[in-house]
């Protein structure tokens, strides 16, 4: 854009300030143009003699000129070539020994007062001429040709490198001026669910931005009401649940042992179970959304504590609890309640899955690594993923709400962990989470 219209508007402001040539004014573009026709109009006849055909362009000029004359000369002879107006070739005869050439002139005989004539020598189709052209007028559909005469060959090599130079220029400066919006843009990008307390901050923006970014920020402060609003009410509704199912499993235990009142156990721990995840889901949201950050904690440590609660439970269902650990710490950064629950959900499931009298255990591998490793039906690499989607069961007869591998993930997931699960040799599964692992700080001693 620059290139094409910078020339242009160059040439047109040093014609209007008469800086180009001596006797260009805002009147010599009505001459240029009128010149022009009559050059263009020049040809030659069957004898190869000159003359000023009457173009299309020539009748139309003269048309709407009625005062508008013209004469074109040779150029070493001063002869007027046919078709010229013989008064003004005879003016300019006249001046035998005086050159005028080049110079605005009037004719005496010309009524009005203003009224001026140049000579100038051109290019024609037949060959280098003198045009003297008198009486033309300034019409403002000389503009656009003016416009449309300035694209020269020397315009453009003389003011291309400048176009080329602002064009750089120009790109350089909206590149440098919008990246502070790429910066913005970046920042928002990396806002999820998790994040919405941040803010993008708006004093290094142009000031142009800043009322779309603080927009942002305004949307941003709505939506983190709204989503702490709603898991207020899951943590509070969670929460409100739990006193009467206490209550109810209280007193289902009253009740006279019938087989209804098994079903109605199973049902009530059911309801338990999903109240109990609720929360823990609550919680997950609440706790990392703080400003709490995940701490230095030794693994070794936590399972010990984990297993140590959890053994007597599976020995009441008749499997064992091993715990396989090195004697060093292995510290990782994570949450101490959300490795608790991570681990309790995967054991929890385990054992579910351990044949009776079999032993599920526990292992923390190198690498800030922990296993659970069961010897049931294992799971099939087909489903390997599909486990960790929320509500997934193998078949609707296993106790449990299909909740539990969905929030182990998602804890993991906010530890920078990661989740697998494999086939332990010789059958069942071994469910595997990887910590950034963290070396033991430097004058901790191994125990
Ligand atoms: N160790 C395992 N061995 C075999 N299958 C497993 C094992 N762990 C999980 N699964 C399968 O994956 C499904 C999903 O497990 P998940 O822990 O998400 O839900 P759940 O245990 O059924 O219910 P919840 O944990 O919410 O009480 C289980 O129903 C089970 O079919
Ligand atoms: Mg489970």
């Amino acid at each position: 854009m620059t290139f094409f219209i910078f020339p242009t508007v160059i040439n047109l402001l040093m014609s209007a300030f008469a800086m180009l040539e001596p006797e260009t004014n805002l009147e010599s573009w009505t001459t240029r143009r009128a010149r022009t026709i009559v050059a263009d109009a020049l040809r030659r006849d069957a004898d190869g003699a000159a003359f000023v055909a009457m173009t299309a362009d020539l009748c139309d000029y003269v048309a709407n000129n009625p005062a508008f004359r013209y004469a074109a000369l040779e150029v070493d002879s001063n002869a007027p070539i046919r078709g010229s107006s013989l008064e003004l070739a005879a003016y300019f005869q006249t001046r035998d020994g005086i050159d005028i050439h080049g110079a605005a002139f009037r004719l005496e005989s010309d009524p009005n007062p203003n009224a001026r004539g140049l000579e100038r020598t051109m290019n024609t189709p037949i060959g280098r001429a003198k045009i003297i052209v008198h009486g033309s007028y300034f019409h403002w559909d000389d503009v656009p040709y003016q416009i449309y005469a300035s694209f020269t060959t020397t315009n453009i090599m003389t003011y291309g490198w400048l176009a080329g130079a602002l064009s750089l220029i120009a790109v350089i400066v909206v590149r440098r001026g919008l990246s502070p919006l790429r910066a913005a843009a970046a920042n928002v990008s990396r806002i999820d669910v998790n994040s919405l307390r941040q803010r993008i901050p708006s004093d290094e923006l142009p000031t142009e931005l800043a009322p779309f970014v603080d927009a942002i920020n305004a949307a941003l402060e709505r939506v983190d009401d709204g989503v702490a609003r709603q898991r207020r009410f899951t943590a509070n509704s969670a929460h409100e649940l739990r006193t009467p199912v206490s209550m109810l499993t209280t007193r289902v235990e009253k009740l006279e042992a019938t087989p209804l009142k098994l079903d109605i156990q199973r049902d009530v721990r059911r309801i338990r179970t999903i109240v109990e995840q609720l929360l823990v889901l609550a919680q997950m949201s609440e706790r990392s959304n703080g400003a709490a950050e995940p701490v230095e904690l030794d693994l070794v440590d936590a399972m010990v504590a984990i297993v140590a609660d959890f053994a007597p439970v599976a020995l009441d269902n008749g499997r064992r609890l091993e715990l396989e650990a090195p004697s060093e710490p292995v510290f990782v950064f994570a949450y101490r309640w959300a490795i608790e629950s991570v681990v309790t959900n995967l054991i929890e499931n385990a054992v579910r899955a351990e044949p009776k009298n079999g032993a599920v255990l526990v292992r923390v591998a190198p690498g800030a690594v922990i296993e659970v490793v069961d010897h049931g039906a294992g799971i099939p690499a087909s489903r390997r993923e599909m486990i960790f989607e929320p509500f997934w069961r193998s078949s609707e007869e296993t106790p449990g709400t299909g909740l539990g591998l969905s929030i182990v993930r998602e804890l993991v997931e906010k530890m920078k962990g990661t989740i697998w699960v494999e086939a332990t040799p010789g059958g069942g599964a071994t469910f595997r989470v990887e910590f950034p692992s963290r070396k033991a700080p430097v004058g901790s001693t191994a125990e």
